[in-house]
C-alpha cells in the first residue's frame, strides 16, 4: 500500500501588522493640562503593570514610563496624551502598544477624562476585563480602537449609545461578545460609523439587514464573528465602502452583486464563508480593487475574463471554489499580481511558463488541485522569471522538475505533488533555498532516488518534508533538525531506521508506513515522545521487541506500528501516552494478555490488536475503562472466555449515536514559523473487515462504532446487554464458540450496517425483529445450529444464499427449503421511502470514502493523510 496525497492549501498574504503609533504631541504655547485631568491619567499610570509581553507589536514601547509624578510637567506633553489648543482638555489618548498589563475597573482614571474624542489602547493585555458601562461617560468619544487587547465578555450597549462615534475597532479581543445588545442594535444605533472592526468578535445570529443602513462606512470587517445567514447584498454598494471582510463565518451565505463603475471598493475579502454564485462579469468596473479574496467558498462558473481590465489587483485569492473551465488570459496582464491561488477548483487547460513572465511581482502562485498542463519549455531557461516564496504546481502535469526552479532562492513553500516526475531527485533541489524553504512536498510521483546514498537535505528551516508515494529506493533520508512533519510514505525504502532520527527533537509527524524498513526498532524512539505525535510504521518488516515509546508527558495520539513482525509483550509505558487515540498493533506477532490497563488511556478511541498470539480471559474491569472507545479489533488471537460484556456499559463512546457532520478523525496542528501561523492535519487510517471483506480506510469517520471480536475461542451466549452500544455499525463475532441464541435485543442496535455471527453454534430462530435494521448491508450467520423460518422482508430481501448456509435448520427464502407455513408468511415489501432516503443518506457518507479513495489512488496504492496548512490572517497568541 502506498500513498494518497491530498492536501489543500489556503494562504493569507495579509497579516496585520499593529501599525506605529506616534501620537506625540506637540506642546508649544497651548494652555496646560487641567489638574484634575493630570490626576486621573497619574491614576491611570497606576492602576496598571507594564509587562513587556502585554504587546506583541514589535516597536511597543511603555508610553506611560515618561509620565512624572513630580515637578509641575504639563501632561499635555505627555506620551501618547493629546489637549486641546485652547481649553487645555486631554482630547485623545493613544496608549497603545505600550506594555500595560492589568484589569481595567471602573474607578479607573480613564473615565474622568471626560472630554476624550479619542481613545487607542490597541495591543495591551486588560486581564480579560470586561469593557463598562462606564466608557458612556465618554460621550464625546470619536474614536475607539481596544483592538488585541485581551477584553472579555458582553459588550456593553452604553458603547453603542456614544452619540458621535466614528469609528469602532475592537478587534481580536476573543471572548468578547455581541449578543445583547446585538449587532442588529450596534447597526440601529451607530449610524454614523465610518469605521467598523469587530474580527473575533462572537456576534453569533444571522446577519442583521440594517448593516446597509450605515451609509458612511468605509471601512467594514466581521471576519470570525460566528455570521449567519444571507448577506444583505446592498453592502456592497454602499456609496463609500472600500474595504468589505466578512472571513471566516462559515455560516455565512450570499453572492455578489453586478458592481458600478462608480464603486470605490478597494478590497473584498469573503473566504471561507459560504457564498456561492458567478464572479459576475461587472467585476472588471472595480478599477480600485487591489485584494479579492473568495477562497474557500461556494463559487462557481468561469472566471471572468473581465478581471484583466482590474488592474489595480494584487492579491487574487480564487482557491478552494468550484470554478469550472480555463484561466482566461486576461490574468496574465495583472503585472501587480503578487498572490494568485487558483488551488483546488475544477480548472484545466495549458498555461505557459512564458505567460507567468509578464507577472513580475508574483510571489505567491497556486495552481495545484486542478487539471492544469504547466508547459515549462527548456527556451525559457534563460529568462527572468518572478521570484516565488510560495509555488504549488501540484498535479500540473509535469514530467521533470521545471528548469526555472534552479534559479530560485527566496522559496519558502514549494509543492509538486501529484505530477508524472520520473527518476532520481535532481542534485540542484538539494541545494536550493537553503535558509528559506519551510515546506517541500514531492509526494505522488515516480521519484526514484537520490543522487548519494546518505543524503542530508541542507534546509535549515524546513519544516515538512514530504517525499510520500513515490518510488524511492534506498536508506531513509535524514531531514534536518527543523523538521516537524516527515512524511516517506508508500516507497521503497529500505535499511533500518538510523538512531540519528532521534535528535530530531522536534518532530511530531513520522511516517514510514508502506515500506521496506527492517531491522530493529531503535529504542531510543522514546525519547522522541514529548515532541512526537504521530508514529507511523505499518507495513515494513521491523522485528523485534517494541521499544518503550512513552514517557512521561508523551505528545503521542497515534502509534500504528501494524503489519511487521514485531514480538514480545506491548511495552507497559504506554500508559503514559495520555493523549494516545488510536493504537493499531495489528499483524505481528505479540503474545501478550488482554492489555486492560490500556483502559486508563483516556482518549484512546482505536484500539487494534488483530491477527497477534493474544490469549487469555478478558476480565471485568477494574475501573471505568475505555470511555472513548469506538473502534475495538481483537480479532485472529486466541482470546478464550465469555464475551467481554461487562465492559459493555462503560464504552460510553459506542452507546450514543452520533449523526453530527461528516468529519474525520485527524490530528490537528498549528505552528508558528516567521510571518505565519501554520494548520496541518494528519487523518488517521485503519484496515478492518468491513461487510466481510478486509478493507482500507483512508479515512476514518468521526463517528464510526466497531467491534471485532472474529476469529478467537470466545464461548457462552451473545449478551442481550449488547443492546446497550447503540452506536456500533459494524459487529463481527464470527468463528468463535458461541452457543444459545441470537438476542433477539441485537435489533435495537440501529445504526448497524454489517453484522458477522457466522461460524459459531449458535442455536434457536434468527428473531424476526431483525428486520427492523434498516441500515444493515450485510447479515451473516452461516454455519451455525440455526432453526427455523428465515425472518422476511426489508433488507432481509437482499441478503443471499451465502448469509445463512449451513443451518440444516433454516428455512424460507432465499434457502430453497420451505417452510412449513409458507402460504402464511407475509410477501417481501419493498424498501418503504423512508428506508431508502435514510439509506441513501448513509451512501452518501461511504461515497465520500470511496471518491477519496478512487481519486487518490496512486499507483493503485492508498494511504491516509491529508495536509492543510494554512495561513491566519493574524498573529493572535
Ligand atoms: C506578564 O503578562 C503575562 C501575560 O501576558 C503574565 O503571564 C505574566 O505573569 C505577567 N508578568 C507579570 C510580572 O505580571
Ligand atoms: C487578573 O485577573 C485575575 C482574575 O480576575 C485577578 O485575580 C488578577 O489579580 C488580575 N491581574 C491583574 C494584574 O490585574
Ligand atoms: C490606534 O491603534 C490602531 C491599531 O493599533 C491604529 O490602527 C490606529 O491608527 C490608532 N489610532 C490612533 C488615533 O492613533
Ligand atoms: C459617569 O456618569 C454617571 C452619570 O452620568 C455618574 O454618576 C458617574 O459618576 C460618572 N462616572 C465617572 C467615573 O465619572
Ligand atoms: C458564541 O456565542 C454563542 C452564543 O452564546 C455560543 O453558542 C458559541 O459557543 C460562542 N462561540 C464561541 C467560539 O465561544
Ligand atoms: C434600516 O434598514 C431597515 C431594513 O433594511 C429599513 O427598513 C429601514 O428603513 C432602515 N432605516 C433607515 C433609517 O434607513
Ligand atoms: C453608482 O452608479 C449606479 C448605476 O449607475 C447608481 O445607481 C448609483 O446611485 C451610483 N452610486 C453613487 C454613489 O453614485
Ligand atoms: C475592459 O474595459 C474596456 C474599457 O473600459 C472595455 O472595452 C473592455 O470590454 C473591458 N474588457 C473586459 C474583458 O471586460
Ligand atoms: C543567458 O543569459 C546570460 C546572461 O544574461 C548570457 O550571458 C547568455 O549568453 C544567455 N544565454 C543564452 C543561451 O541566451
Ligand atoms: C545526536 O546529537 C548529539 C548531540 O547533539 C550528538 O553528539 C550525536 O552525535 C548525535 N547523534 C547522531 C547519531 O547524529
Amino acid at each position: 500500500m502506498g500513498p494518497l496525497l491530498h492536501y489543500s492549501l489556503l494562504k493569507y498574504l495579509l497579516f496585520v501588522i499593529l501599525p506605529h503609533l506616534l501620537t506625540q504631541c506637540v506642546s508649544s504655547m497651548q494652555r496646560p493640562c487641567l489638574h484634575s485631568e493630570r490626576s486621573a491619567l497619574l491614576q491611570l499610570k497606576e492602576s496598571f503593570i507594564l509587562n513587556r509581553s502585554a504587546s506583541s507589536y514589535s516597536l511597543a514601547y511603555a508610553k506611560v514610563g515618561s509620565w512624572k509624578l513630580e515637578g509641575q510637567g504639563d501632561c499635555c506633553s505627555w506620551n501618547g496624551v493629546e489637549c486641546d489648543d485652547n481649553t487645555g482638555h486631554v482630547i485623545g489618548l493613544d496608549l497603545s502598544s505600550s506594555f500595560l498589563y492589568g484589569s481595567i475597573d471602573s474607578n479607573n482614571g480613564l473615565f474622568q477624562l471626560h472630554h476624550l474624542r479619542r481613545l487607542n489602547l490597541s495591543d495591551n493585555h486588560f486581564n480579560y476585563s470586561k469593557i463598562l458601562y462606564a466608557i458612556g461617560n465618554l460621550s464625546r468619544l470619536s474614536q475607539l480602537y481596544l483592538s488585541f487587547s485581551r477584553f472579555s465578555g458582553q459588550i456593553p450597549s452604553q458603547v453603542l449609545e456614544l452619540p458621535k462615534l466614528v469609528i469602532l475597532d475592537l478587534s481580536g479581543n476573543i471572548g468578547l461578545e455581541l449578543q445583547n445588545p446585538s449587532l442588529k442594535s450596534l447597526a440601529k444605533k451607530l449610524v454614523n460609523l465610518k469605521y467598523l472592526n469587530l474580527d473575533e468578535v462572537n456576534a453569533s445570529s444571522t446577519i442583521p439587514q440594517n448593516l446597509a443602513n450605515l451609509s458612511y462606512l468605509t471601512y467594514l470587517s466581521l471576519a470570525n464573528c460566528e455570521l449567519r445567514g444571507e448577506f444583505p447584498i446592498k453592502v456592497f454598494q454602499l456609496p463609500n465602502l472600500q474595504y468589505l471582510r466578512v472571513s471566516y463565518n462559515p455560516y455565512l451565505t450570499g453572492g455578489l452583486p453586478e458592481f458600478h463603475k462608480n464603486s470605490s471598493i478597494e478590497s473584498l475579502k469573503l473566504a471561507n464563508t459560504g457564498f456561492s454564485g458567478q464572479l459576475p462579469k461587472s467585476i472588471g468596473n472595480l478599477k480600485s480593487l487591489s485584494f479579492l479574496s473568495v477562497g474557500n467558498c461556494l463559487f462557481s462558473g468561469r472566471i471572468p475574463s473581465s478581471l484583466g481590465n482590474v488592474t489595480q489587483l494584487i492579491i487574487l485569492d480564487l482557491g478552494v471554489n468550484k470554478f469550472w473551465g480555463s484561466i482566461p488570459q486576461s490574468i496574465f496582464t495583472l503585472t501587480n499580481l503578487e498572490g494568485l491561488d487558483l488551488e483546488d477548483n475544477q480548472l484545466s487547460g495549458a498555461i505557459k511558463l512564458e505567460s507567468l513572465l509578464n507577472l513580475k511581482n508574483l510571489k505567491s502562485l497556486q495552481l495545484s488541485w486542478n487539471n492544469f498542463s504547466l508547459l515549462t519549455t527548456s527556451a525559457v531557461m534563460n529568462v527572468t522569471v518572478p521570484k516565488f516564496r510560495w509555488l504549488t504546481l501540484g498535479s500540473c502535469n509535469l514530467f521533470e522538475f521545471p528548469n526555472f526552479l534552479s534559479g530560485q532562492d527566496e522559496l519558502e513553500f514549494l509543492d509538486l505533488s501529484r505530477n508524472k516526475i520520473y527518476g532520481l531527485i535532481p542534485k540542484w533541489i538539494w541545494g536550493f533555498c537553503a535558509q528559506t524553504l519551510q515546506v517541500l512536498i514531492l509526494g505522488g510521483n515516480f521519484l526514484t532516488g537520490f543522487h548519494q546514498a546518505t543524503v542530508v537535505p541542507p534546509w535549515t528551516n524546513l519544516r515538512i518534508l514530504d517525499l510520500g508515494s513515490n518510488k524511492l529506493r534506498g536508506f531513509l533520508p535524514i531531514p534536518p533538525a527543523s523538521i516537524y512533519h516527515y512524511l516517506v510514505s508508500g516507497n521503497l525504502l529500505t535499511g533500518e531506521i538510523p538512531s540519528m532520527i532521534c535528535n530530531l527533537t522536534s518532530i511530531t509527524t513520522f511516517d514510514l508506513s508502506h515500506n521496506n524498513f527492517s531491522g530493529t526498532l531503535p529504542p531510543c524512539l522514546g525519547n522522541l515522545s514529548s515532541s512526537l505525535s504521530v508514529l507511523n510504521l505499518q507495513n515494513n518488516s521491523f522485528h523485534g521487541p517494541i521499544p518503550q515509546t512513552c514517557k512521561k508527558g508523551s505528545k503521542l495520539r497515534m502509534i500504528d506500528i501494524s503489519q511487521n513482525q514485531l514480538d514480545g509483550q506491548i511495552p507497559r509505558s504506554l500508559v503514559n501516552c495520555n493523549m494516545l487515540e488510536i493504537l493499531n498493533l495489528g499483524n505481528n506477532r505479540i503474545e501478550d494478555t488482554f492489555p486492560s490497563w490500556l483502559g486508563r488511556l483516556p482518549e484512546l478511541r482505536i484500539l487494534i490488536l488483530r491477527h497477534n498470539g493474544f490469549h487469555g480471559a478478558i476480565g471485568k474491569p477494574k475501573t471505568k475503562e475505555f470511555p472513548k472507545l469506538q473502534i475495538f479489533d481483537l480479532s485472529f488471537n486466541k482470546f478464550t472466555g465469555h464475551l467481554p460484556s461487562r465492559h459493555f456499559p462503560i464504552w460510553k463512546a459506542m452507546k450514543v449515536v452520533d449523526v453530527g457532520k461528516l468529519r474525520y478523525l485527524q490530528a490537528n496542528f498549528s505552528f508558528k514559523v516567521t510571518n505565519y501561523d501554520w494548520d496541518f492535519s494528519f487523518s488517521y487510517s485503519m484496515t478492518m473487515i468491513n461487510k466481510g471483506m478486509e478493507t482500507e480506510y483512508y479515512r476514518i469517520q468521526e463517528f464510526l462504532a466497531a467491534i471485532d471480536l472474529s476469529s478467537n475461542r470466545f464461548e457462552g451466549c451473545i449478551p442481550e446487554d449488547i443492546q446497550i452500544l447503540k452506536a456500533i455499525q459494524f459487529l463481527n463475532l464470527s468463528n468463535n464458540l458461541l452457543s444459545g441464541p441470537i438476542p433477539s435485543s441485537l435489533a435495537s442496535l440501529t445504526e448497524l450496517q454489517s453484522l458477522d455471527l457466522s461460524q459459531n453454534k449458535l442455536s434457536g430462530e434468527i428473531p424476526q425483529e431483525l428486520v427492523e435494521l434498516t441500515f444493515l448491508e450485510f447479515f451473516n450467520v452461516s454455519n451455525n445450529q440455526l432453526i427455523g423460518p428465515i425472518p422476511q422482508g426489508k433488507q432481509f430481501a437482499t441478503f443471499e444464499n451465502n448469509s445463512f448456509k449451513g443451518n440444516p435448520g433454516l428455512c424460507g427464502n432465499p434457502l430453497s427449503k420451505k417452510c412449513y407455513s409458507e402460504g402464511s408468511s407475509p410477501p417481501p415489501p419493498s424498501l418503504s421511502k423512508k428506508d431508502r432516503d435514510s439509506r441513501s443518506w448513509l451512501e452518501f457518507g461511504w461515497k465520500v470514502v470511496l471518491l477519496g479513495y478512487g481519486s487518490g489512488l496512486v499507483n493503485g496504492l492508498v494511504l491516509g493523510y491529508s495536509f492543510n496548512p494554512m495561513k491566519h490572517k493574524w498573529f493572535v497568541k
